[in-house]
């Protein structure tokens, strides 16, 4: 039997169908193995978001590349396998498949093609109206479980391959969403957590024609459902709606992640993000006035093309308008086939890194002090894992908050929801002790 390896690379996205390809060649009659060495089949699931990002797939294959892959076979999936094409035989001619996301559903008959004896088979086409489900999907987590609500992407965010990588935007239909859901729970998930590049433009092609806050609704009426989560959220469609589901279901995680990118209309503007500073911050009111203290994180892109000094202390005033619980920030990277490539202004590497290490300091202040004021509270975690060397279970909160706390028995908690009052906090993660019933 043909033992097969797979390592992910990107987003949570990624990170999904990596679970369902898992479950398809499991079905097609491979076995997985933890190492490429034990392997005859490597397979990368690649992400292309950043050039560094690009390059770690190249660098994976290269170690291979001297004797041709000492009779393995290769296959590069993903967003890079979508971008590069055939090209990527060129690059590295040991690898023998190349899997763009939009078709994996193909996987089974271009596995039957390799083992025919075809030395180079592609499954490439974006043109597809499909979103790729599979009862074969095998989830890593057996607490947690992602679904996938909407795939592709139709913005035009001018730094961005994810249009180019991931194709149009297609919406699964409400009824399968809510069937799987209902059977992870009977298998006993207690979280979920729905995916798309844009969960917020998720619209049910049946004739309901749920919008994504009617979706959120109905997923919190799941009679044993704890916890729901959501991610990607694009400011544009994000609406009120959403928020008030929040607020009445406490089902809901009191937690957004709302991608900013930059706190200057003018940046926002050359991105082609279709929002401005203003009406982002209108989203943020929406979440402020609720009373469920909703947790908001974000991206941040630092040294776009033009993005001037005034630009710049524009996001920094915008973390502090905000007040993020946690933020993800990168330097821009010029992608291909992107609208920006085209901009004058680039800024030098030197200086994106300096904004960088600035933004990251800012908001470490920040984090330190929306931290403490969570000491002395008590909080219900999801048991998540457990650190051998501090003797502490790992939690996270509703907010999505990293919670390391004690509990006094050996009992094993994993998976399990517990009340615990936060003693201590840092700039990243609580502290605490578990409350006795
Ligand atoms: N659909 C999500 C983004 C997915 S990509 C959204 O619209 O928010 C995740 C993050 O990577 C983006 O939010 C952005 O901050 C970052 N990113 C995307 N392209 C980039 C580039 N060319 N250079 C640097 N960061 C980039
Ligand atoms: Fe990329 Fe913009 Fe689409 Fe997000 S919304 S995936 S940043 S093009
Ligand atoms: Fe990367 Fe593709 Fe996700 S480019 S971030 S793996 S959609």
């Amino acid at each position: 039997m043909s033992k097969f390896y797979i390592e992910t690379f990107g987003c949570q996205m990624n990170a999904h169908d990596s679970e369902k390809v898992i479950g398809t060649m499991m079905a097609s009659g491979y076995t997985q193995v933890e190492t490429p060495e034990d392997a005859d089949f490597v397979l990368y699931n690649t992400c292309s978001i950043r050039d560094k990002a690009e390059q770690k797939v190249y660098h994976r294959l290269d170690q291979f590349k001297k004797d041709g892959g000492k009779g393995k076979r290769f296959g590069v999936l993903g967003c890079v396998a979508q971008q590069e094409g055939e090209a990527i035989f060129d690059r590295a001619p040991h690898v023998n498949l190349v899997v763009g996301s939009a078709s994996y559903s193909k996987l089974p008959e271009l596995l039957v093609k390799l083992d025919a004896g075809e030395k180079r088979v592609t499954g490439l086409s974006l043109d597809t109206d499909d979103t790729f489900e599979t009862p074969l999907t095998r989830r890593d987590n057996p607490h947690k479980a992602y679904i996938t609500i909407i795939e592709g992407c139709d913005k035009n965010c001018t730094y961005c391959v994810v249009p180019f990588t991931r194709g149009r935007e297609r919406s699964r239909t409400a009824d399968s969403v809510m069937q799987e859901a209902r059977q992870l729970v009977d298998l006993g998930y207690t979280e979920i957590m729905l995916l798309g590049q844009n969960v917020n433009s998720y619209r049910d092609p049946s004739p309901a024609g749920w919008d994504f806050a009617t979706l959120l609704q109905r997923m919190g009426e799941i009679p044993g459902l704890r916890r729901v989560r959501f991610t990607t959220s694009h400011p544009r469609d994000f609406v009120k709606d959403i928020v008030d589901a929040i607020t009445e279901n406490p089902v809901l995680c009191n937690f957004v992640h709302l991608p900013v990118q930059s706190g200057s209309s003018a940046v926002l503007e050359r991105m082609d993000r279709l929002y401005s500073r203003e009406r982002y911050l209108e989203c943020i009111g929406w979440m402020k006035l609720s009373p469920r203290d909703i947790a908001i994180s974000t991206d941040i892109i630092v040294g776009f093309p033009g993005e001037t000094e005034a630009d710049f202390e524009e996001t920094i005033s915008l973390l502090d308008e905000v007040g993020y619980t946690s933020i993800f920030s990168f330097k821009y990277s010029p992608r291909p086939n992107t609208g920006a490539l085209a901009y004058g202004d680039h800024i030098p590497e030197d200086e994106k890194r300096r904004r960088l290490l600035i933004l990251q300091e800012h908001q470490r202040g920040i984090q330190i002090a929306l931290n403490e004021t969570c000491v002395g509270k008590t909080e219900e975690v999801l048991v998540e894992g457990f650190n051998r060397n501090t003797s502490q279970w790992i939690g996270k909160t509703s907010q999505h908050r990293t919670l390391n706390f004690v509990h006094s028995s050996d009992e094993n908690l994993m998976g399990q929801y517990r009340t615990v009052r936060v003693t201590r906090s840092g700039p990243n993660s609580l502290a605490g002790e578990t409350v006795s019933a």
